[in-house]
């Protein structure tokens, strides 16, 4: 299988079995803008989870915050969005397509290989809207392009709500909305994402350790869950990438079918944001040490992931064929945390009665704490080959026998090694192999 036909065979199976769906496909769809179905909206939420739990819970030192899409438009000038936030773009003559003047080919349009273009224009990426009855300059405001923004303008109410001493985090998942020129390759450059970001903020010489450490952190993340080490890598970027403020900024990559890319960014930003913000509210947002009385502005390291690029590079990394007696078997070899559904279960006889019930009796004890299916709709091959596609971790088949030994089969997905359990003690079998 090439990388090309791998990446078609992801976004086939996508949509196939309703992991992910192109926005408003009934009017001709959206272009830059995506649905998650019901699979996908689990995986996605998995990934979030395994995110949040790793980030704040099972740390000391970050706290949640979940601030509003909208914010002050002063918070745009203070970030320095409104003025730098843009993309060059210029119009070929010749088929009137509007690349990015940095994706020309040779100085040829992409599109039609035209080499007659306009001036060159900037391209605010921000979404404008208007918020109350006037639409007038007074009411414009923008959704905001990331969320790290509602981080900074939270600092103080945080640092005086939780006591928080330096150093300390706040995290935050939440929607952001870029005007993107060329939106594309499926889910992973998109007009609305959701992101995945930290504000970590601590003593300026400590900042270049924090940097460190944070990369280490978010790069082992990938990894425990189930990234294939040889499709990750870091990026460290040069100095003509960094934002003059910033002392350094390393990308975590995926190798994508289309390339290696952006999954995730972890910049040391200094005291960039918090002075910016400062200076257009008016408002004092040092930090005071408690024991020295001492006030400065805290350095800040900012791990900023996609929740969109992380959930497309674990399918990718899942997505797996295999021969099986002469077929072959499409398994998505989800990590444990991350599946959709961890249990299907299924009846050997849909009309046998007493099956029937104590499936749907199994089902319905399972389900108070593990995601489960039940399906009866194909004969139980069928059903196996259905749930490898979709990453199910277990499947639980009651037959005839069930009836007379109360136990049931339970078949492993990766390996599809099957097993007798007993129904008293088939949650606890199920969630210890889940580990
Ligand atoms: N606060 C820093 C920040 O927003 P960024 O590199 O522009 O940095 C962070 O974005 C992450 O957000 C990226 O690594 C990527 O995963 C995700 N992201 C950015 N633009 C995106 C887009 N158009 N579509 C999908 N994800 C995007």
């Amino acid at each position: 299988m090439t990388e090309s036909d791998l990446m078609d065979k992801v976004v086939a199976l996508c949509k196939r079995r309703g992991f992910i769906f192109q926005s408003s496909e009934i009017y001709g769809g959206l272009n830059g803008a995506w649905d998650y179905g019901p699979l996908g909206a689990e995986l996605k939420r998995n990934v979030k989870a395994a995110w949040w739990q790793s980030v704040v819970h099972h740390r000391d030192d970050v706290v949640g915050l979940d601030a509003a899409i909208l914010m002050h438009p002063k918070t745009w000038e203070a970030s320095g969005h409104t003025a730098n936030f843009v993309d060059i773009m210029v119009e070929c003559k010749k088929c009137n397509k509007r690349p990015r003047q940095d994706q020309l080919n040779n100085g040829k349009c992409p599109q039609c290989g035209g080499t007659d273009f306009s001036a060159p224009k900037a391209f605010n990426l921000m979404l404008k809207t208007n918020i109350g009855a006037m639409e007038d300059s007074s009411s414009i405001t923008y959704l905001r392009p990331e969320t790290a923004q509602g981080i900074f303008v939270n600092f103080a109410n945080i640092v005086d709500a939780t006591h928080r001493k330096l150093p300390f985090g706040v995290a935050q998942i939440g929607k952001s909305f870029r005007n993107e020129i060329t939106p594309g390759n499926f889910t992973f450059r998109t007009r609305e994402f959701e992101q995945m970001e930290i504000e970590y903020f601590c003593r300026p010489v400590e900042a270049d350790q924090w940097y460190k450490d944070w990369i280490q952190a978010r790069h082992q993340w990938y990894l425990q869950l189930g990234i294939n080490q040889d499709r990750l890598r870091l990026r460290e970027h040069g100095k003509d990438e960094l934002a003059h403020y910033a002392a350094g900024c390393t990308d975590v990559e995926f190798l994508f079918p289309f390339g290696w890319s952006e999954l995730e960014g972890i910049a040391n930003r200094g005291d960039y944001d918090l002075k910016q913000h400062a200076q257009l509210s008016g408002k004092d947002l040092q930090y005071q040490d408690p024991v020295t009385q001492e006030k400065f502005y805290p350095h800040v390291v900012e791990p900023s992931g996609g929740c969109d690029r992380a959930t497309l590079a674990f399918l990718v990394n899942a997505y797996h064929e295999e021969i099986v007696k002469d077929s072959t078997r499409v398994v998505m070899k989800f990590h444990p945390k991350l599946a959709p559904v961890k249990v299907a279960v299924l009846p050997l006889l849909k009309k046998n009665e007493g099956i029937v019930a104590l499936a749907k009796k199994i089902k319905s004890g399972l389900q108070k704490d593990l995601v489960c299916v039940y399906d009866d709709t194909a004969a139980i091959g069928k059903l196996y080959r259905r749930q490898d596609e979709v990453g199910t971790m277990f499947c639980v088949t009651v037959d005839v026998q069930s009836l007379e030994d109360n136990q049931v089969t339970v078949r492993h997905r990766d390996t599809m090694w099957q097993e007798r359990v007993g129904v008293e003690r088939l949650r606890e079998y199920l969630v210890n192999n889940l580990q």
